[in-house]
């Protein structure tokens, strides 16, 4: 893509600041309000191609990303990473320079964090990341857009996080709790905390007390994808964490529950 100035990347929640995720929410409201077809003449990406390249399954997040392309003006290339010669050992540094000749955007679903930053640096196109095992950044801002938009502002309010707060959901929540000023309440087994430490966060091995008066409670699958191995591991340690009606009763009478799916009921 020739162009002079530096492509702006969204590939960690750290990448954005609270002015701008706001100016978002209000451009993704006045999309909303224009209906299914966004608001009719923003068109930012016409003319445009932009790869979804998936090494992982994705259902909502490949869906929302090809429609939003779409809708945006732009052309959406699906692009499979078992069909791609990734999948056959060529690194992702070469693909990505094949890419950035060809495409004006890229949204990246992979596992290492490293392999979007490569990316990222190696095409020299906007990239987002659309799930890493460390980081789902934007399933958190549309999280957050989603309580805002029932509730009111997140600032000063209760997020409580059940279960493997190790996970990638997690630590893009964790990253939001600074950004956004809200207390982040993580129940997890202690071998399944969060890495990411600010004075918004308070972890505990009690599920009661991470939901004791939370204005919104979290959960996501105790498996990630690519954590299939430790299966029996995780259903053992995550039982007492289930999200379920008793632990319920004891957030606010109005708490919002989120799940960024797939479910697993019982
Ligand atoms: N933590 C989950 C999120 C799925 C959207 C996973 O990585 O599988």
């Amino acid at each position: 893509m020739a162009s002079s100035h530096l492509p702006r990347h969204f590939l960690s929640m750290t990448d954005i600041r609270e002015a701008e995720a706001r100016a978002i929410f209000e451009q993704v409201a006045h999309q909303k309000r224009g209906g299914v077809q966004g608001g009719g003449s923003d068109l930012p990406l016409q003319g445009q191609v932009w790869a979804l390249l998936f090494r992982k399954p994705s259902t909502r997040t490949r869906i929302s990303f090809e429609l939003a392309v779409r809708q945006l003006g732009g052309s959406a290339l699906f692009l499979s990473a078992a069909e791609l010669q990734i999948s056959r050992g060529e690194p992702m540094g070469d693909t990505a320079r094949v890419l950035g000749r060809m495409v004006q955007g890229a949204i990246i679903r992979t596992f290492a964090q490293e392999e979007i930053d490569t990316f990222a640096r190696s095409s020299g196109i906007p990239t987002v990341n659309a799930l890493t095992d460390q980081e789902h950044p934007c399933q958190v801002l549309a999280d957050i857009f989603t309580f805002e938009e029932k509730r009111g502002p997140l600032s000063g309010k209760i997020v409580a996080f059940l279960g493997d707060a190790s996970c990638n959901v997690a630590r893009s929540w964790a990253l939001a709790a600074s950004l956004f000023r809200f207390q982040l309440r993580f129940g997890a087994p202690r071998a399944f905390f969060c890495d990411v430490e600010n004075p918004w966060i308070v972890q505990s091995e009690s599920a009661d007390e991470a939901v004791r008066g939370a204005d919104l409670l979290y959960t996501d699958v105790w498996i990630s994808m690519g954590r299939e191995e430790e299966s029996a591991l995780r259903e053992k340690a995550f039982a007492p964490y289930q999200l379920n009606r008793s632990l319920l009763r004891r957030a606010k009478a109005d708490a919002l529950v989120l799940h960024c799916l797939p479910a697993y009921r019982g």
